[in-house]
């Protein structure tokens, strides 16, 4: 789905080429009908628009930050600088490494600054469009819903097929 007018999550990657990653996030989100954002900027190619866009994120209404990124993986860290909201750091698993480097790099944030770090690559995206949306069912009932729902499918999932043989 396209970038919501009134997003509540927004998500920011480092490169186009998270994308195919981070529309997991996305879609996870549109499955909860929780509302977000999706951009593409860079830490260390276009800092002065990620700094600008961090720092106005609260003000355009956005309540939770994802931020992912490959290698060295500075832009959860300078997205955390510049805001006051929670921010999520999903590493991309990168042309290196596996994503290992960018692990460290968002798990590492020096005291002061967190970065909430899930794991690498898409099982990671899920979880931070997940962890957004608990974040955010603490005061939205809607939301809370929404992902009462999605455990309750996945539960049905698990019981309707048991039989490991049948898959
Ligand atoms: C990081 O470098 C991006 O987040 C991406 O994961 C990685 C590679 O970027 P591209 O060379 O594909 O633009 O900044």
């Amino acid at each position: 789905m396209p970038n919501s007018p009134n997003p509540v999550v927004g998500i920011v990657m480092g490169s186009q080429s998270d994308w195919p990653t981070m529309q997991v996030a996305a879609e996870t989100l549109d499955a909860l009908g929780v509302p977000y954002e999706a951009r593409v900027l860079s830490a260390h190619r276009v800092p002065d628009e990620t700094g600008a866009w961090a720092a106005s994120a609260s003000e355009r209404g956005m309540k939770v930050l994802i931020a992912a990124a490959g290698g060295a993986a500075a832009l959860p860290g300078v997205v955390a600088a510049k805001t006051l909201l929670p921010v999520i750091g999903v590493p991309m698993e990168g042309w290196a490494l596996q994503g290992l480097d960018a692990l460290l790099s968002m798990v590492q944030m020096p005291p002061g600054v967190p970065v909430g770090t899930v794991s690498i690559g898409k099982p990671g995206a899920t979880n931070a469009a997940l962890y957004a949306a608990h974040i955010l069912a603490v005061e939205d009932a809607t939301v809370r819903e929404a992902l009462a729902a999605y455990r309750a499918r996945r539960s049905e999932q698990i019981l309707e097929n048991p039989d490991p043989h049948s898959s």
